[in-house]
């Protein structure tokens, strides 16, 4: 087997989607091989030894590492700028694995209350079942943040856009602020996609990604992506996925491997469709409120030019009415349809307050600015007039 001789560093994003991480078998394949195999044997019993002693390089053990995920890994690093990258089973994985593994007893979290439920579950809920606190702030006010720092305090965590509200935080305020405290920021980072924000750069220590979404792209599998420093990944989550094992499925892996190639053409065409519809919602009567982080109006448009290349495939609206409206209006829809996943070629339509972010009080969701009558709508990659006269059938049913 052989690395791929081209030197990708230098060269474009779209190019290093394509090429970066190959790993040639014997047989020369152009697309790169799917190594479907829980383990791998040895020439020797020295050569097992040195294999566990990291002195013989090459693989193990699918929960370790897998030629094929580790395409995926350094595919993914060569993209994001990152130096390393572990592959996990699920985004949550990754979030978990990425928090968890910095913290012991007594340590303390910092994380923006404007999260993805799961999200919030493992900071709120988890954590402090192993004596692990955690506060919770408006991400968009950097006192806040300064405020819940204790001396305890060893990781922040936000995630922007954020799930539903798409708020944004200004990533490289608060990654100062965790320098300047000795804590390190890990950044959610799957609403912005990789391409059109790149927190490492913005001095966040760590970046992750449920591959489920865009990297993915097409419905198929679930996946995760922690990418950090050689050290960070060494020191805080290597043993961690190691021993606990939320390893990914090489298949799963390797599709995602292959959606990379396409995840630039698929993501801007999706977000150029968003703007069409976000600027059509915004000019509607019916609506109280229409979200999108491009928009001149968005509450932190000033941050996001700053710190993103692009907006966001996701568009958050608002129906007066309530619930019984939202729902009326997602009953009315006849192409996008009601599914809690996001990033998709597909455009997917789902009701916050029910369904993601169900478990929460309603004095909880206000506080996230989630009101009954919120939309997230994921546009996909449809032509936009279909979309938008889906959107217009619907909302006339109001
Ligand atoms: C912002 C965010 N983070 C993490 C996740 C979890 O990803 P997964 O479903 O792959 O575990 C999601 C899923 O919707 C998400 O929207």
């Amino acid at each position: 087997m052989s690395a791929n001789p081209g030197d990708v560093a230098g060269l474009h994003p779209e190019t290093r989607l394509v090429h970066a991480g190959t790993l040639r078998s014997q047989f020369g394949e152009t697309s790169e091989a799917l190594f479907l195999t829980q383990g791998h044997v040895y020439d020797s019993a020295e050569q097992a030894e040195a294999r566990f002693l990291n002195k013989d390089p090459g693989f193990q053990y699918a929960r370790f590492s897998n030629p094929t995920v580790a395409m995926l890994e350094a595919r993914m690093a060569a993209f994001e700028g990152a130096e390393a990258c572990r592959a996990t089973a699920t985004g949550m994985a990754a979030v978990t694995a990425a928090i968890m593994g910095q913290v012991r007893q007594g340590d303390h979290v910092v994380a923006a209350r404007a999260l993805f439920g799961s999200c919030r579950y493992v900071v709120e809920e988890h954590l402090p079942r192993y004596g692990v606190t955690s506060t919770l702030v408006d991400g968009t006010d950097l006192v806040a943040w300064r405020e819940a720092v204790t001396p305890q305090t060893k990781v922040f965590f936000l995630e922007s856009p954020s799930n539903p509200t798409l708020e944004v935080i200004d990533i490289a305020a608060v990654a100062a602020l965790a320098k300047e405290v000795g804590a390190t920021l890990v950044v959610d980072n799957v609403f912005a996609t990789p391409l059109f924000q790149r927190p490492l750069q913005l001095g966040a220590d760590c970046v992750v990604y449920s591959a489920t979404k865009h990297i993915d792209g097409q419905g198929r599998c679930l996946g995760g992506l922690i990418l950090a420093s050689q050290a960070f990944i060494e020191a805080h989550v290597q043993t961690f996925l190691r021993q606990t094992g939320p390893a990914i499925s090489p298949f799963n892996a390797w599709v995602m491997l292959k959606a990379l190639e396409t995840l630039p053409l698929r993501v801007r065409q999706q977000a150029h469709n968003a703007a069409i519809v976000a600027e059509w919602l915004a000019g509607r009567p019916g609506l109280s409120r229409v979200i999108f982080p491009c928009a001149r109006n968005h509450p932190q448009a000033e941050i996001i030019a700053r710190q993103m290349t692009g907006p966001s495939t996701l568009v958050a609206f608002e129906v007066e009415g309530g619930k019984e409206a939202a729902f009326r209006f997602l009953n009315g829809l006849k192409l996008i349809r009601i599914s809690n996943n996001l990033g998709d070629a597909k455009s997917l339509i789902v009701h916050p307050a029910t369904t993601t972010h169900q478990r929460f009080s309603s004095e909880i969701r206000a506080s996230m600015g989630i009101s009954d009558g919120l939309i997230r709508l994921s546009v996909g990659l449809e032509h936009a007039d279909d979309l938008v006269a889906d959107l217009e059938r619907a909302l006339a049913g109001v």
